[in-house]
């Protein structure tokens, strides 16, 4: 498997939308006509369906394991190329016009797959953040600073070097919640809207 080919098949892998797919299943309608207008699991939880949104975090977070795994089959360093098209495909789905989630699940599924010490380290941030104040944004945020420091030290330049830039992306793609944030009006994690 070539470069390209890791790339095309990670991001065909994460640009299936399951928060999408699954709404749309349970007769909930398009999750993207509620709450923030993202396919991820925050938006699928404001249906107030728990089980649909774990299932979505889950599903969004096993198509970046599952292209790193697959990928790193052949070759090491193709898992880190297939990670990063998941993660790619999630955030821009060529099914959805290119619109697709803020890419916080996948990062995760590509952390189990690539460091999973980076994924523990993502899990605790996570969930102490959310804790404190229930803003899943600032919770996922606050993890996409420290998970490439802490990279650095438990992983490879190579690993933590990508979830930098991905961590750069995920922020950019955050920018609506980042003005809510400031603003206060930011949605807490099970508000329905
Ligand atoms: O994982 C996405 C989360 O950080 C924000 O989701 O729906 O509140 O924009 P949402």
């Amino acid at each position: 498997m070539s470069y390209v080919l890791s790339l095309l098949f990670g991001y065909l892998l994460g640009s299936i939308p399951f928060g999408l797919l699954i709404t749309r299943a349970a007769g909930l309608g398009d999750v993207r006509n509620i709450g923030s207008g993202n396919i991820g699991a925050t938006n699928v939880l404001r249906t107030g369906n728990k089980g649909l949104a774990a299932a979505t975090l889950l599903l969004d977070a096993l198509k970046g394991t599952a292209a790193v795994l697959v990928a790193g089959h052949f070759a090491p360093e193709l898992a880190l190329v297939a990670g990063f098209g998941a993660f790619l495909g999630h955030l821009f789905p060529v099914w959805l016009g290119f619109k697709g989630g803020k890419g916080v699940a996948t990062y995760l599924g590509v952390l189990l797959g690539l460091a999973w010490l980076g994924m523990l380290v993502f899990a605790v941030v996570w969930l102490a953040m959310a804790f404190l104040f229930r803003y899943s944004s600032l919770a996922a945020l606050t993890a996409a600073v420290v998970v490439p420091i802490a990279l650095y030290f438990v992983s490879t330049p190579e690993i933590a070097g990508l979830f930098a830039l991905m961590s750069l992306i995920v922020f950019i793609k955050h920018r609506a919640n980042i003005q809510r944030l400031l603003a206060g009006t930011e949605g807490k994690i099970g508000a329905k809207e």
